[in-house]
C-alpha cells in the first residue's frame, strides 16, 4: 500500500491527502475543479507551515511531503496506479455513487475503494461496484492532520483482509482505527449528531444562549469546541443532512432535527463557511 489517491479537494480531501503525504506515502489529489486544486495544495503548504512551527515535523519532511503530492483534473490519471483511493468528494448519495461505479472502471482491479462518508451507507455505495468486498468506509475527523481517529466502516460485502488492511494503514498515519458497522451514523455522528441537535433545541426553547450553552459544554465536559461553535464548523447542512440519516434509518422521533436548524439552513446560515451560524465568523 503505497500509492494512494484521494477523490476532492475540499477541506477533507486536502487534510487526508496532507496526512498521507506526511506519512510518506505518494499521493494524487484528484478534483474536477482546477482552482479548488491549486487551492488545497495552497492549504496543505499552511497546514504544513503550521506543523513546522510547532516542530510537529521538520522543514525537510515538510518539502517530502509536498514532493509527494500530484494534481489531477483527469480521475483516469489520477487513480492509474492507485493501491487504495480514498474518495472525499461532496456529501451527496447520488454523486458518491456514480464516482464509484467510474472508480470501479478506472482504478486497478486489486486495489481498494474507500470513503469518507459521514453518512452514507457503506453498503449502498460497495453496489455501485462490481467489487463491492473491496470496499470501505474511512471517515477522518476535521481537521485531519489534528485529529487521531479514524472511523472504520464494514460494508455488508467488505472482507476482513481489507478491514485488517486499513486499520493497519490508519496506525501507519499515527492514528487510532475504530471499527463500526455500517448502520445509520455509524458511531461517531450517531452520538455526535444527536447532542448537537439537544444543544439547538436547548437555544431554540430558550434554555440558555449560545455562548451559555457552548460553556457549559466545554467547561462542565471538557469538549474543547461547545456544540454550537462544533456545528458552526461542520456546517449546519451538513448536520442537518446527517440528522435526516439518522432519523429516516431509525424511524424514531429523537432524531428529529430541531425546527431551527431547519430554519437556519434553509436561510443559508450555514456556520464558518457562509459566514454566519450560531455565531459570525
Ligand atoms: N493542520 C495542521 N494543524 C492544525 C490544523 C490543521 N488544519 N488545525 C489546527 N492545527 C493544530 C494547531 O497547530 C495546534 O497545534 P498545537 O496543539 O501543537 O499547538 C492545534 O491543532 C490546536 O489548534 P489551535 O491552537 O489553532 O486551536 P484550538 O486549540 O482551538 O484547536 C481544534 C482547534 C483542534 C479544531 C479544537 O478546537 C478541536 O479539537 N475541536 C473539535 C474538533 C472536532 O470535534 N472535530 C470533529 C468534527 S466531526 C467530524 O469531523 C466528522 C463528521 O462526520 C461531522
Amino acid at each position: 500500500m503505497q500509492k494512494i489517491a484521494v477523490i476532492g479537494a475540499g477541506t477533507m480531501g486536502n487534510g487526508i491527502a496532507h496526512v498521507f503525504a506526511q506519512y510518506g506515502f505518494t499521493v494524487s489529489l484528484v478534483d474536477i475543479d482546477r482552482s479548488l486544486l491549486d487551492k488545497a495544495l495552497q492549504q496543505i503548504g499552511k497546514n504544513l507551515d503550521r506543523q513546522v512551527g510547532k516542530a510537529v515535523i521538520t522543514e525537510e519532511q515538510k518539502k517530502k511531503a509536498l514532493s509527494l503530492l500530484t494534481p489531477f483534473t483527469d480521475m483516469a490519471a489520477g487513480v492509474a496506479e492507485a493501491d487504495l483511493v480514498v474518495e472525499a468528494a461532496t456529501e451527496n448519495t447520488a454523486i458518491k455513487l456514480k464516482i464509484f461505479s467510474q472508480l470501479d472502471e478506472l482504478a486497478p482491479a486489486g486495489a481498494i475503494l474507500a470513503s469518507n462518508t459521514s453518512s452514507i451507507s457503506i453498503t449502498r455505495i460497495a453496489a455501485a461496484t462490481r467489487r463491492p468486498e473491496k470496499v470501505i468506509g474511512m471517515h477522518f475527523m476535521n481537521p485531519v492532520p489534528v485529529m487521531k481517529l479514524v472511523e472504520i466502516i464494514n460494508g455488508y460485502a467488505t472482507a476482513k483482509a481489507v478491514t485488517d488492511t486499513i486499520a493497519a494503514l490508519t496506525l501507519k498515519l499515527g492514528k487510532t482505527p475504530c471499527v463500526a458497522a455500517d448502520y445509520p451514523g455509524f458511531i461517531a455522528n450517531r452520538i455526535l449528531m444527536p447532542m448537537i441537535n439537544e444543544a439547538i433545541c436547548s437555544l431554540y426553547e430558550n434554555v440558555a444562549d449560545a455562548p451559555t450553552i457552548d460553556t457549559v459544554m466545554k467547561l462542565g465536559m471538557a469538549h474543547p469546541m461547545g456544540p454550537l461553535q462544533l456545528a458552526d464548523f461542520i456546517g449546519l447542512d451538513v448536520c442537518l443532512s446527517i440528522l435526516k440519516v439518522l432519523h429516516e434509518g431509525f424511524g424514531q422521533p429523537k432524531y428529529a432535527p430541531c425546527p431551527l436548524l431547519v430554519n437556519m439552513v434553509t436561510a443559508g446560515k450555514l456556520g464558518v463557511k457562509s459566514g454566519e451560524g450560531f455565531y459570525r465568523y
